[in-house]
């Protein structure tokens, strides 16, 4: 117990104690009996080094399970399962000593050219909050903490240190600040990781909107707000923004310039003081796992990191080709000859590079994998291109390797080929300028699937590719993001059928970069990056701008079919009142195939008619159902008054506006079979007009219809639609001004005084 206030501190223990000791301990001050507690990335798996520091996992770190990144994980839309690696990562945080895990991120993936999307949950707030959440649960289940970040909008690597993200309130409470809310309200998180950007203008290291009243007034926040590595430039402003821990410090400048303001009066102590109080309620959270003596479970972290990568394996086409009629190409056949092709399958990418690069206890590979389980008879390898060098350099098409590839292909009664992205390609520190595949990948498919029909196209990449037009006709598509030390054998698992591949698409696959309309303003300018498309990211805008997509977000299908039927939807409670608007959305899904299988179900509500621009829909629950053959459940998903609701910055609140809304459950963002529709009642959001309303906004509103009709004459220009029409905008106090109106700022003043009696 740190039997230890605030008051017991000096000034220079306490300007110590909010900075770091080094790269990643907190300060111990012994004389009081205060450890120093340590800190570790990261999402997917532990980086704890413990010897020499760098955050660009460019040095060593201890051998740790390096699960699935979070593109993957979050493909699975399985709270439990996240919830489980959790556990996993935090037994291996105690093994080392680690008090806290630097993760999850949960930015927004506003881009898919953002080199850190590896890192990143989704393009959707509700399941970057709802699967985040799980991973801080199951974390902290164990004594461990989390820190979620990076708080907040930092969606570009380009220039993350300094840019400005100019964002408007509504998007950021729609788009970029849900899911910490989430997390931090469902989840108490130990301690919430600030962004290195700014917002509008001002660092999120300083920004006491964000750190002081948002996250704490608003959310409860309780825990420590530490700094991204290296985000602070001003530790006392930092301190009064709300940002209490410094990491990694400045010692040359950071402590005594704490000192210093507080001597001089520029900082109250007592800001000074509540971060002192946070950071050794923090170190008494932690400081038991000093005292543990632990060893992970490795062995069964593996086989969960397996079942994990699996599970987040989506399965993007399975067509049928062929004398088999009907039957899908995958799973492979129980017997025949494979030719497994691409460098990826014999060296595997299964994890992004910067501060989350794990040192993984082991690395399996598809080819091993696919030998050892269909027999290494059966399976012929092809390299069929290079991968780039170390210094990042593309290798040109190699005649010889393909070649070899086409050889194998046509030998072969099936062809799975591996294609992705290599490393040099998407990382922590720089953004994508493109989002293709390397030329030579591409080349090499054009050719392989000229020697066979019987192709299965198997991706690795951190973030979305260009799917089209080198896609179209490959009869099998997966896509099996990053994942983790253990993909190999879960590629493999789904290959031969021996798992499911149970993932749904977290992001969209949108058919061109051109398609996504936060290209125009990505990654900005002048050290400004504009989000002017506003609420519109990922499916919100293909959806509002009606665009095809190659494959939609939520889309994967599975080696079984699934039937969804009988929805029924009820509401319950008014809106502002209690208890709050709310829905309870009812579906019964059946497995209608022959084998075992997941399914999501999804579902997206939208305001049929809205005052402020809303996406058509969007995601507000969604369940992850395993079915044997033939079962079937009925599955509820509530909805809370949130869901119906948009950002009104005209009030600075949530708010739901009257009318019907749909309620869409399907499989995916473009395939929702069941609709249902509520109507809801709700107070009028607009205000009763004044002198600088318009004339339209004073026809439309009721109550000063009702003043306005009782004034006019019968045959007053204003009561034409289309002198409506044409002078609508003019703000009455405007048109009062105009002789021959036949309304003077007298009348003006008299109705004006009417309405607001
Ligand atoms: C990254 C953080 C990471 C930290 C420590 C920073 O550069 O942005 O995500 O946790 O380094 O390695």
């Amino acid at each position: 117990m740190v039997d230890v206030s605030v008051a017991d501190l000096t000034l220079d223990e306490k300007a110590a104690l909010v900075s770091g000791a080094d790269m990643w301990h907190t300060v111990g001050i012994d004389r009081l009996g205060i450890p120093s507690i340590m800190c570790a990335d990261g999402p997917h798996g532990l980086r704890a080094q413990l010897d020499g520091h760098d955050h660009g996992g460019l040095l060593g770190s201890v051998p740790a399970t390096c699960f699935p990144t979070a593109s993957a994980l979050a493909s699975s839309w399985d709270p439990d399962l996240l919830h489980e690696v959790g556990v996993a990562i935090a037994d291996e945080a105690r093994q080392w000593g680690v008090s806290v895990v630097l993760g999850p991120g949960v930015n927004i993936k506003r881009s898919p050219l953002c080199g850190r999307n590896f890192e990143y949950v989704s393009e959707d707030p509700y399941l970057a909050g709802e699967l985040g959440l799980a991973l801080v649960r199951g974390l902290q289940s164990r004594g461990v903490g989390a820190s979620v970040k990076h708080y907040a909008v930092n969606n570009q690597e380009d220039d993350r240190l300094r840019v400005s993200a100019e964002v408007d309130e509504r998007t950021l409470r729609e788009i970029y600040l849900p899911a910490f809310e989430r997390i931090v309200t469902g989840g108490r998180p130990w301690t919430v990781m600030c962004a290195y950007n700014r917002v509008n203008g001002t660092y999120a290291s300083e920004h006491h909107w964000l750190l002081t009243e948002v996250l704490r007034d608003e959310w409860g926040f309780d825990g420590v707000v530490v700094s991204d590595w290296g985000a602070v430039h001003d530790r006392p402003a930092a301190l009064e923004g709300g940002l209490d821990w410094e990491m990694p410090p400045d010692l040359q400048r950071s402590p005594a310039a704490v000192v210093a303001a507080v001597r001089d009066g520029s900082l109250d102590e007592s800001v000074l003081d509540r971060s002192v109080a946070r950071m050794l309620a923090l170190v008494e959270r932690g400081r038991h796992v000093l005292d543990l003596d632990e060893t992970a479970e490795t062995a069964a972290h593996h086989e969960l990191a397996r079942r994990a990568a699996a599970d987040s394996v989506v399965l993007l086409r399975n067509d049928a080709v062929g004398p088999d009629e009907g039957a899908p190409l995958l799973p492979l056949p129980a017997s025949g000859t494979v030719a497994v092709i691409g460098e990826f399958a014999r060296t595997p990418r299964f994890q992004g590079a910067g501060s989350s690069q794990v040192n993984p206890i082991r690395v399996d590979t598809v080819l091993d994998e696919l030998a050892s389980t269909l027999g290494a008879d059966r399976v012929r390898f092809a390299a069929g291109y290079r991968l780039p060098d170390r210094h990042g350099d593309d290798p040109a098409r190699d005649g010889e390797l393909t070649a070899e590839a086409v050889a194998a292909a046509a030998a072969a009664d099936t062809t799975v080929l591996m294609l992705g992205l290599p490393a040099s390609y998407e990382s922590e520190g720089y953004d994508r300028t493109h989002m293709d595949l390397p030329a030579n990948q591409l080349a090499l498919v054009e050719e392989v699937r000229t020697a066979t029909d019987r192709l299965v196209v198997a991706l690795v990449n951190g973030s979305t590719v260009t799917m089209q037009p080198w896609s179209d006709g490959i009869p099998a598509l997966l896509e099996c993001w990053l994942g983790g030390q253990a993909a190999g054998g879960a590629i493999a698992d789904v290959l031969t059928g021996a798992a499911e591949p149970a993932g749904r698409l977290a992001e969209t696959m949108p058919v061109r970069l051109t398609d996504i309309p936060s290209t125009i303003n990505f990654p900005g300018e002048q050290g400004v990056v504009r989000y002017g498309e506003g609420v519109f990211v990922g499916y919100r805008a293909h959806d509002r701008l009606d665009q095809p997509v190659s494959f939609a977000f939520g889309h994967g299908l599975s080696y079984t079919t699934f039937e969804l039927s009988d929805l029924a939807v009820t509401t319950s409670g008014d809106v502002d009142a209690t208890p709050p608007l709310g829905a309870e959305v009812t579906v019964t899904v059946r497995n209608t195939g022959d084998r075992r299988g997941a399914h999501v179900v999804q579902c997206y509500v939208g305001d049929d008619e809205a005052t402020v621009a809303r996406p058509p829909r969007e995601l507000k629950a969604f369940a992850k159902v395993w079915l044997d053959p033939g079962a079937a459940e009925r599955v509820t998903l509530t909805l809370d008054q949130r869901a119906f609701s948009f950002w009104s910055t005209t009030h600075g609140r949530w708010a739901v506006e009257a009318g019907t809304f749909t309620i869409a459950v399907g499989s995916s963002s473009r395939d929702l079979p069941l609709t249902g529709r509520v109507t809801v009642d709700a107070p009028s959001l607009q205000p009763r007009p004044d002198r600088m309303s318009t004339l339209q906004e004073w026809v439309d509103h009721p109550e000063s219809w009702a003043v306005l009709d009782g004034f006019l004459p019968e045959r007053h220009l204003m009561r034409s639609a289309t002198f409506v029409r044409f002078l609508g905008s003019f703000p009455m106090d405007t048109l009062a001004g105009f002789s021959s109106f036949g309304l003077d700022h007298t009348d003006l003043d008299a109705l004006v005084a009417e309405l607001h009696r």
